[in-house]
Parts: C-alpha cells; sequence; structure tokens
C-alpha cells in the first residue's frame, strides 16, 4: 500500500454505513505526522484525551503511536460509547477506554491530567467550539498539546465528473449555504468550521502552531471496484440519497429557503446520482474526490489567556 492511500485499520467490518466515509479520512503517512512532532508529539507512554470520541477512531488510529499509553475518550452518546468498549475488546486492547461526559464541561477531570487531547469532526457540531476547546486546555498540562481535526464539508463534494451543469452546481451550493444557515438558527454547529479555526483559537485562548491540511485523493475508476467505488455505490442508493435529503429538509425550510428551489435541485441531484449509479454498476465511472481535514495543533501555555485577549 503506497503512504498516502486510506489506512487501513484491519477490521473493514466497522465501516459499515453509517462509518462508511471515515476509512477515507486518514493515510498511514497523514497518521504518522499527526502523532509526530509537529502536531501531537506523542511519548510511548502519553495519556491522551479524546474530545467527542464516538467510537474511538481516533483512539485506533493514534494507538500504534501509544505502544505504554492510553486514550480516554469522552461522549455523551451511551450507545457510541458502548460500540467503542466492543471494538476495543475486539482490537484485543485495554488502552482505550470510554467514559460518559460533557465536552463542554468535563467536570471529574482535573486540571492538567493530561498529556495532549484531539478533537475529530466535533467542533463543526457545537453551538460554542470554544467552550469545547478552552476545556480541553484545561484538563491538558502545560507545555501538552491540544489538536484539532476539522473538515470543511463543501469540498468533499463530487462535482467534476460531467454529470453537473453550472446551473445545478449554483443551484446545489445556494441549497448548501441555506441548510447551513438553518442549522445555525437551531444553535447547531458549522460543517465548514476547518476554515473558521483559526478564530475560534483565538477566542480560546490559544495560538496555534502547526497546521495543515489532511486528506487522501480516492479514486474511482473502471472497473470500479475499489472500496470508495462501495462508498459511492452505497450513497448511490435511493434509500441513501433520501436519508440524505430528507434529513436537511427541516434545516432548509428553517432558513426560509424557497420551495421551488429545493425541488428543483432534488429532483437534479436524484437523476445525477442515479446515472452515477448505473456507471457505478456498469463499471465505467471514473472520478477521483476528498474529505479535506484541517488540523491545528497548539501548545498549551501555563496560563491561558481569556477569551478573545491578545497573544
Ligand atoms: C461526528 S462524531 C465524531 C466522533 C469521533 N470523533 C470520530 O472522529 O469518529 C461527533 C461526536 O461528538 C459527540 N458530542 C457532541 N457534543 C458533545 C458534548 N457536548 N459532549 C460530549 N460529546 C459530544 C457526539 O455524541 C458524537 O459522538
Amino acid at each position: 500500500m503506497s503512504p498516502s492511500e486510506p489506512l487501513d485499520f484491519g477490521h473493514p467490518e466497522w465501516f459499515a454505513p453509517p462509518d462508511d466515509a471515515r476509512r477515507f479520512y486518514w493515510s498511514a503517512q497523514s497518521a504518522g505526522l499527526l502523532a509526530g512532532d509537529e502536531f501531537l508529539q506523542l511519548s510511548p507512554d502519553d495519556l491522551i484525551a479524546d474530545f467527542g470520541c464516538g467510537w474511538g477512531f481516533v483512539g485506533h488510529l493514534l494507538l500504534p503511536a501509544l505502544p505504554r499509553g492510553r486514550v480516554d475518550g469522552f461522549d455523551l452518546d451511551e450507545a457510541a460509547l458502548a460500540l467503542g468498549r466492543q471494538r476495543a475488546r475486539e482490537a484485543g486492547t485495554r488502552r482505550l477506554r470510554f467514559q460518559h461526559g460533557d465536552i463542554t464541561k468535563l467536570d471529574d477531570v482535573d486540571d492538567g491530567a493530561y498529556d495532549g487531547a484531539i478533537c475529530q469532526t466535533v467542533l463543526l457540531h457545537q453551538s460554542d467550539p470554544v467552550a469545547v476547546v478552552r476545556e480541553m486546555a484545561r484538563v491538558v498540562k502545560p507545555g501538552g498539546r491540544v489538536v484539532l481535526v476539522e473538515p470543511d464539508h463543501r469540498l468533499g463534494w463530487l462535482g467534476p465528473d460531467g454529470l453537473m451543469s453550472v446551473e445545478q452546481r449554483a443551484d446545489l451550493e445556494a441549497v448548501e449555504d441555506l441548510v447551513r444557515e438553518g442549522i445555525a438558527t437551531l444553535g447547531g454547529g458549522d460543517h465548514r468550521i476547518g476554515q473558521g479555526l483559526p478564530a475560534v483559537l483565538h477566542e480560546a485562548g490559544l495560538d496555534a502552531s502547526t497546521w495543515c491540511l489532511c486528506s487522501t485523493a480516492h479514486r474511482c475508476e473502471p472497473p470500479n471496484d475499489s472500496p470508495y467505488a462501495d462508498l459511492l455505490l452505497h450513497q448511490s442508493s435511493r434509500a441513501a440519497f433520501d436519508e440524505r435529503w430528507d434529513g436537511q429538509h427541516d434545516l432548509y425550510r428553517q432558513a426560509g429557503g424557497p420551495a421551488d428551489l429545493w425541488n428543483r435541485t432534488r429532483a437534479a441531484q436524484q437523476t445525477i446520482w442515479a446515472e452515477r449509479r448505473r456507471l457505478l454498476l456498469e463499471g465505467t465511472y471514473r472520478v477521483a474526490s476528498a474529505s479535506p481535514l484541517y488540523v491545528a495543533a497548539a501548545t498549551v501555555p501555563a496560563t491561558i489567556r481569556p477569551s478573545g485577549g491578545s497573544p
């Protein structure tokens, strides 16, 4: 496997929908970068906090660099925590732990209890991402690292496969903007937060020392038998399409999005995805795509300045 290809976790069954897209985030090369001197600066026996751990994807990613260390995951979702414990058992490790906790206020965790803290695809769901980053900084000892891994989901869209006209793309972008506005209106987060991380870090009283854009480019080429082709095939099913669009309709309406734009765009995208599916099943679809993640790392100072203060 080339170092820039998606990382093989060795558990393909862990990536059944809805986790299927996650496996494409990290290559061996970028996972090494994350653990190394520029980002988490892991030592073999470090204790790391994973904020909003879900089922522990990040813990499994870091484990090879922590042969005597541990990752404690915190989440409010009991089902995800139970799945995390099960997957840790399946992987034969006791070095991943899962605890119930609100990552804006981990009352049971002492100041400076961890060597480092990380979150991945978590801040985009927060109405107050600054509160989470401040809590990450609180639980990490001075000199330790806080690492944020957050996406800009808009960049991941499929487009340059020749199936979408300029007008259809403009419609899709307008719908996406309104969905984003709807999420914000309801107090949700911002699914393009990757680009906003400098402001979030500043508000939290930290200054990021290192940044990178992490992504693997996934390819789909004839005969369309790659894992990415399988993912697209899943996404192109009518059920997955309907679930995606139905799930966003209330958010769109919340922002006052007009019905004609929604109906026109949904109908066009349905036709486009049906054509993608036909090509995938025929084994002739060609596209490359990516799920870019912005990665920022800051060192926790001895004293964290107040929100928004100058460095
Ligand atoms: C998109 S998932 C990411 C999971 C994991 N970091 C990963 O990369 O697979 C976001 C997670 O953040 C958790 N979460 C969101 N807000 C939280 C809060 N206030 N306290 C604890 N967990 C939270 C959710 O329950 C969910 O499991």
